[in-house]
């Protein structure tokens, strides 16, 4: 399939990129590279032995984007383009509905122009906000508590108010729960800017002696050990389910939303012993207050995905600490600039 990528040179789109070149999709990127570097997409194509085009261009930046339409002709976008720093999106809102909102418009009108009218969407378990129960199933309530999750509805509705207007549009929303590890060449990973804000790209700085310790965020929570269980989920299982997607839309399914997580929830003291025994490093940890807007449990129902796209994570916990320390023990600074 002909596919136009936004975000490819991220964490997720790179992940996605192998699982797609390798089924001999014919991929054209675009990112701004705002939160990631070009090595990434050398990396993917090492990788696979594949090759892809890549533009560099803000999605905010329409005419920009209309050459790249106008350019090359495409089945289907996966849209994995957007700012995602929960913190740093309560601190700058405009900045987030402004980059997540306007890019995905600008994105849509030229669908809408140049007649492509299929798209996978990455959102986010964080809709849920503090669920009322677990396992999470997608008709629970929306609950969103920062702006960036907000973006994140947001962008749902115009999607799902588009294909309402045009029911020649099919839209899948992917509501991803936590995705960790890398792929198990160790030639990519995650790169965070900065301080790490996730538990898992801190846990391996510390591991590898960028970060001194680890601070637990409670351990008060009405949990089997106090710590915050999640739904963690290796990135590779993730990039197959935009595979499974992509396979989905030649079935016409209008406007579909998924929960791609395991079913499974891990605490964050699980994720500390599994890290130590791959790594073979000690990770030093204090316990502090609990965070801002953190909830005691989240982990999804996966059923739906399982049913109606035959996807199902395969991959462990075991595996994703594995491969995350087998990235950050071989890349301790990430990618070169
Ligand atoms: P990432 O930051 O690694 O990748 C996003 C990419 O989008 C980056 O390469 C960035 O440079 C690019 N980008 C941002 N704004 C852009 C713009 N205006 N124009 C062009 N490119 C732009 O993030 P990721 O972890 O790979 O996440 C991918 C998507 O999945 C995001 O939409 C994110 O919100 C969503 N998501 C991520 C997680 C997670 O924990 N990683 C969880 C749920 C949902
Ligand atoms: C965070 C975001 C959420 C986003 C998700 C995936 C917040 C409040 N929520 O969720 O919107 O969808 O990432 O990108 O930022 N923890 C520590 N120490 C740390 C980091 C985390 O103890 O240094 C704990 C947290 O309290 C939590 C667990 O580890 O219990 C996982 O945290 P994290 O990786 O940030 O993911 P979420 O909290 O699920």
């Amino acid at each position: 399939m002909k596919i136009l990528m936004t975000g490819g040179a991220g964490y997720i789109g790179s992940h996605t990129l192998v699982e797609l070149l390798n089924e001999n999709h014919e991929i054209t990127v675009v990112d701004n590279l705002s939160n990631s570097k070009i090595e990434s997409i050398k990396r993917v194509k090492v990788i696979t032995g594949k090759d892809l085009i890549f533009k560099q261009i803000d999605l905010c930046d329409i005419n920009g984007l209309e050459k790249v339409f106008q350019e090359k002709s495409y089945e289907a976008v996966i849209h994995f383009a957007g700012l995602k720093a929960v913190g740093e999106s309560v601190q700058k809102p405009l900045l987030y509905y402004y980059n997540n909102i306007t890019g995905t418009i600008n994105l849509c009108r030229m669908m809408t122009k140049y007649d492509v009218k299929n798209i996978v969407f990455s959102s986010s378990a964080t809709v849920y906000g503090n669920p009322v129960s677990v396992p999470i199933t997608e008709d629970f309530p929306i609950n969103t508590v920062n702006p960036y999750g907000t973006t994140k509805y947001i962008i749902e509705m115009i999607l799902k108010d588009i294909q309402i207007a045009d029911q020649s549009w099919n839209v899948l929303v992917l509501r991803y729960f936590n995705p960790v590890g890398a792929h198990e060449s160790g030639l990519i990973g995650e790169d965070p800017n900065g301080i790490p804000n996730n538990l898992m790209p801190y846990i391996s700085q510390v591991a590898v002696g960028r970060l001194p310790y680890l601070n637990i965020y409670g351990n008060d929570y009405p949990t089997k050990d106090g710590t915050g269980i999640r739904d963690y989920i290796h990135v590779v299982d993730l990039a197959k389910g935009h595979l499974k997607a992509l396979d989905k839309l030649p079935k016409k399914p209008g406007y579909c939303i998924y929960n791609l997580g395991t079913g499974k929830g891990y605490s964050v003291y699980d994720m500390v012993n599994t890290f130590e025994k791959w790594s073979q490093c000690k990770i030093p940890y204090k316990i502090v207050g609990r965070r801002d807007g953190d909830i005691a449990e989240c982990y999804a129902d996966p059923g739906k995905a399982n049913r109606e796209l035959g996807w199902e994570a395969k991959l462990n916990l075991d595996d994703m600490c594995r491969d995350t320390w087998n990235w950050q023990n071989s890349n301790p600074n990430g990618y070169p600039d």
